[in-house]
């Protein structure tokens, strides 16, 4: 057994300690304070010098005893507004709040990984960023890359647990990794009139439907196919009773992409829609977006090392190259300042009736995936360390 197993079967018991422990006190973005004060704890038992950055994050850097790169693990430390539905007797504490995400996982594996690596004799640095506010907008990450976290940072590496893959395996892509989650809201301003005089009125309610069938015909029609983008609707509202054409119709929607052109590509596509159907009947719209995270498009070259110590701990069968996911992830902010690699650590176990999907009030994770997780991440930190 080499020095990194090692030392992280020696602490396989801490790390799930501090997982439980993490469930069992969940706070969601932006109030993450207790949770703040208990990684800065852990940290300090380290020796380490934790400094609160952007409200209620952490920074820690641990000095190797030779000089050389920085190499920053990145982890999210926010829970989600629901209830926890599961059994167990380190479940929530704190009424409607659930780690339903698995960032409790996150912080357990960081912390792990913090304690394994103060063990070992590095060259070079590694900085620990704990992220509050992963899951609301407009995100923690950043706030932190402004004030400099990524300053002299030569690569990042970060991990979502991941519900569908199987414990025991990681899938890491080498390009696309996660789409930019944008939302947008379409009001469109008719008139309302009486259902027995529909001549009398401009019916937002039908301009609104026209409205959905192109937006759907979007990607169909004006996206490259070789691109991926989805279109997506999720709220049509309008009127209230049987008899009276309503004034107004409110559509919601989000747009996935993961290229800039094709971006805005889909939104001027959304607002030509938008204008030329309200045109034909007389109505008028507005459109309000708001821009998600950008993209996170993995560096190939640390996917790579990443790769290899997933193999390293796992085996062949154990590691795979995933399809890029449709999900947002503000890892962007600092992968847009140094190469990275985000890898999604499977966590799904069906045997221990493991099933419900992130964010569902009975999700939970495998902890037998937590050490073998932690073990890749120093193994892919060792590796970018050493790399010329
Ligand atoms: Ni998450």
């Amino acid at each position: 057994m080499d020095n990194i197993k090692r030392l992280v079967a020696e602490n396989q018991e801490y790390i799930t300690k501090l997982r439980r422990h993490f469930r069992m006190y969940p706070e969601i973005g932006g109030e993450e304070y207790e949770t703040q004060q208990k990684i800065a704890t852990e940290l300090k038992a380290l020796g380490l010098e934790p400094q609160m950055v952007a409200g209620t994050g952490v920074v820690a850097e641990i000095k190797g005893k030779v000089p050389g790169k920085t190499i920053a693990l990145r982890c999210d430390i926010d829970a989600l507004p629901i209830d926890d539905e599961t059994d167990h007797i380190y479940r929530s504490q704190n009424q409607g709040r659930c780690h339903a995400c698995g960032h409790d996982a996150h912080m357990a594996m960081a912390l792990g990984a913090a304690k394994v690596l103060s063990s070992l004799e590095l060259t070079g640095n590694v900085r620990l960023l704990f992220q509050p506010s992963e899951e609301r907008f407009p995100g923690g990450a950043e706030a932190m890359a402004k004030a400099g976290v990524m300053n002299g940072v030569f690569a990042v590496i970060g991990a979502h647990v991941w519900q569908p893959f199987t414990s025991g395996t990681i899938g890491i892509s080498f390009g696309r990794t996660t789409a930019s989650p944008d939302e947008f809201t379409l009001t469109i301003q008719g008139k309302g009139g009486h259902g027995s005089m529909p001549h009398q009125a401009i019916d937002p309610i039908l301009v609104g439907a026209q409205i959905v069938v192109a937006l759907k015909a979007i990607v169909g029609t004006s996206i490259n196919p070789l691109e991926q983008a989805v279109v997506s609707l999720g709220a049509f509202r309008a009127g209230e009773v049987f008899n009276i054409i309503p004034d107004t119709a409110v559509i919601k929607g989000t747009v996935r992409t993961f290229e800039a052109d094709v971006r805005m590509n889909v939104f001027d596509k959304i607002e030509q829609i938008a204008s030329g159907i309200c045109q034909a009947y007389g109505a008028s719209f507005e459109l309000v977006k708001l821009l998600g995270y950008p993209p996170v498009i993995n560096d190939p070259g640390v996917a790579r090392l990443a790769y290899e110590a997933a193999g390293e701990v796992l085996g062949e069968q154990g590691v795979f190259e995933m399809d890029p996911v449709m999900v947002g992830e503000d890892f962007s902010y600092f992968a847009e300042k140094a190469p990275g690699a985000f890898i999604f650590i499977g966590v799904g176990n069906s045997s221990k009736g493991l099933v419900y999907p992130h964010h569902h009030p009975r999700f939970d994770i495998d902890e037998a995936a937590l050490a073998p997780g932690v073990e890749v991440l120093v193994r892919t930190i060792s590796k970018l360390l050493r790399k010329k």
